[in-house]
Formats: C-alpha cells, structure tokens, sequence
C-alpha cells in the first residue's frame, strides 16, 4: 500500500469509493479543484498497481483549521489499517501547516467511523440537525492538534 497525492487519472475510482461507501456523487471538477487548493491534504491510498482503496479528502477553508471534507476505504479492505494510514498521515500534513484544529461531520448512525474518529481523539462538538440531504442529522467532531 503506497500514500500518495490525488492524480486526475484517479477520478472513476475515487467516484466509485463515494458512490459506494458514501452514497454520493459529485461532480469531478470538485475532486480536481479541492486537489489544486491544497494538493497534500488530498491524500490517496493505493495498492500495488497503483489503484486508489481509500481516500482522505481534506480541505482548508477557516484559517488554522482543516477540515475532512470526505474519507473512504473501499468495503472490501477495510479493518487492514488503510484508513489509520490515511488519518495519522492526514494529521501530521495538518501539523507541517501548523494547524491548530480538525474538524469533520458525520451521520449520527455511523457507528464505526464515530468510534474510529474517538480512537483519534476527535470528540463531538455540535448536533448538527437534518445536516445529510435525506434529512439525517450529523455530529460535527473536532480535535486540537499540538
Ligand atoms: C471509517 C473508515 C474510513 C475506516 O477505514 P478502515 O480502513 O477500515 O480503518 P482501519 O482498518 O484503520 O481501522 C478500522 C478498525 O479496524 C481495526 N483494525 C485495523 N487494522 C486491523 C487488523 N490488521 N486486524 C484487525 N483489525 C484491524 C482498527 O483497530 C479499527 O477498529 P476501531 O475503529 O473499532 O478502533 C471505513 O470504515 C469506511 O470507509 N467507512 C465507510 C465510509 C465512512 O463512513 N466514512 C466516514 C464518513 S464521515
């Protein structure tokens, strides 16, 4: 498994990781636009021939704070370790930028990634109510970064 940046050539992989793990789709200049803004918080995760399993899409919109915009591992590689790869590699690029926090929302329902987020010392902030389109509400999580 090798950690690289987001290439354009990754777009129907990645598509397909959202669609799959995420159920949603965007449209690809938002993957090409978020990479160029800040290319090492777009982190993919690759097998051996160089296909992406998991994605960690951060971005950087507040000022000393980044945000998980999406985080993915394909279904059939999950619990290997690949999304502790892409987190712990996510928060040291946070740390490089000097960023004092990281933040990201999730549905009240997600179980597994609420209590993998907590193993990284995120902890809930804030209900946010009907956040998802299906009317779902979310838990925005933060952590500070020292
Ligand atoms: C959340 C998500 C990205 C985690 O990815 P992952 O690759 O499965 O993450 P890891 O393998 O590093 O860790 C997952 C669990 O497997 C365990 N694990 C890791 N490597 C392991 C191994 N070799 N053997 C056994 N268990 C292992 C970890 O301890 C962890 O357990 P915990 O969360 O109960 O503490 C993944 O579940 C996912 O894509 N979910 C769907 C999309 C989603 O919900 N994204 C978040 C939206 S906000």
């Amino acid at each position: 498994m090798t950690l690289r940046e987001f290439r354009a050539n990754d777009l129907p992989f990645v598509g397909a990781i959202v669609a799959e793990a995420l159920h949603e789709h965007y449209d690809p200049s938002l993957y090409s636009s978020l990479s160029t803004e800040w290319p090492t918080g777009f982190l993919v995760a690759a097998d051996a021939s160089d296909v992406p399993v998991g994605f960690l899409l951060g971005v950087n919109q507040v000022e000393g704070e980044a945000r998980v915009l999406m985080f993915a591992v394909d279904r059939n590689q999950r619990t290997q370790g690949i999304g502790t790869l892409l987190m712990t590699t996510f928060l040291e690029r946070c740390r490089e930028r000097h960023f004092r926090r990281v933040t990201l929302e999730v549905r009240v329902s997600n179980a597994t990634a609420i209590r993998f987020y907590t193993r990284y010392q995120f902890s809930v902030v804030d209900l946010l109510r009907s956040y998802y389109s299906d009317g779902e509400n979310g838990y925005q999580m933060a952590r500070d970064l020292r």
